[in-house]
């Protein structure tokens, strides 16, 4: 089956509000009436309800770079699935691997925001990804593997097709050491037998996994190429409006 190719930008702690307008100004034109390819920017929280103004009426979609598992309460910091919904932002990037190294996000916190982000009416891209070390020490299958079973194994079959898995080995983040073709198709081909094994095989050909880490236009056909690799969620690149059309332009091909 074809899936239909998926571009996100991840702009992570990027851009005030009024950048933001400007950035998505700029992609407006670069990849306006694109309709075989899903677009989506995640700009900070504090960016969205103009960016949401800023992108209504285009093929550009708006998403967060994080969502809590409460709908509100004593959690200092954090943003709540209803908040972004009342916004219009449809979708979120969960477990990260910057959330997972630097603020303690866990499988099981990843599998709680999945399950609240699914029940607010959000469409999760959960984050799954080896260090360096853990490649280096042959464990990359494991760790993924693990990072699948506990962040997502528990879904529904239902929720499970609702999410878009993205596989970012955390070596190849903003290092300009993108993971070759070859050995990104083999951690997606991984996935998709975890989600044929845990879902069967009609969900596991839906569900989309985008690969993430270092993909600019000069890489990206090469990648979006490989038969498991739906799409791309792209970091750096995707602040530069020529670089994210150039990547737009490589899913559409
Ligand atoms: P870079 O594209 O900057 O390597 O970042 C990838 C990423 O972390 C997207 O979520």
């Amino acid at each position: 089956m074809a899936r239909r190719q998926f571009i996100a930008g991840n702009w992570k702690m990027n851009k005030t509000p009024n950048e933001t307008v400007e950035l998505i100004n700029a992609l407006k034109e670069k990849v306006a009436g694109i309709n075989e390819v899903d677009v989506l920017v995640c700009p900070p929280f504090t960016a969205l309800p103009k960016a949401m103004d800023a992108a209504a009426g285009t093929d550009i979609d708006v998403g967060a770079q994080n969502v809590h598992w409460e709908e509100s309460g004593a959690f200092t910091g954090e943003i709540s699935a209803p908040m972004l919904t009342e916004l219009g932002v449809n979708c979120a990037i969960v477990g990260h691997s910057e959330r997972r190294q630097y603020f303690a996000e866990t499988d099981e916190t990843v599998n709680n925001r999945t399950k609240a982000a699914l029940e607010g009416g959000l469409h999760p891209i959960v984050c799954v990804g080896e260090s360096l070390e853990q490649r280096e020490a042959d464990q990359t299958t494991s760790v993924v593997k693990r990072q699948f079973e506990n962040g997502l194994g528990n879904l529904s079959a239902d929720e499970i097709q609702q999410l878009t898995i993205a596989y970012e080995p955390v070596w190849a983040i903003g290092t300009g050491k993108t993971a070759t073709p070859d050995q990104a198709q083999e951690m997606h081909a991984c996935l998709r037998s975890l989600l044929e094994e845990n879902y069967g095989a009609g969900i596991a050909d839906k569900v989309r996994i985008l690969y993430g880490g270092s993909v600019k236009s000069k890489n990206a056909a090469e990648l979006l190429s490989q038969q498991d690799i739906d799409g791309a969620l792209v970091g750096g690149a995707s602040l530069k409006p020529e670089e994210f059309e150039g990547i737009v332009a490589a899913a559409r091909s």
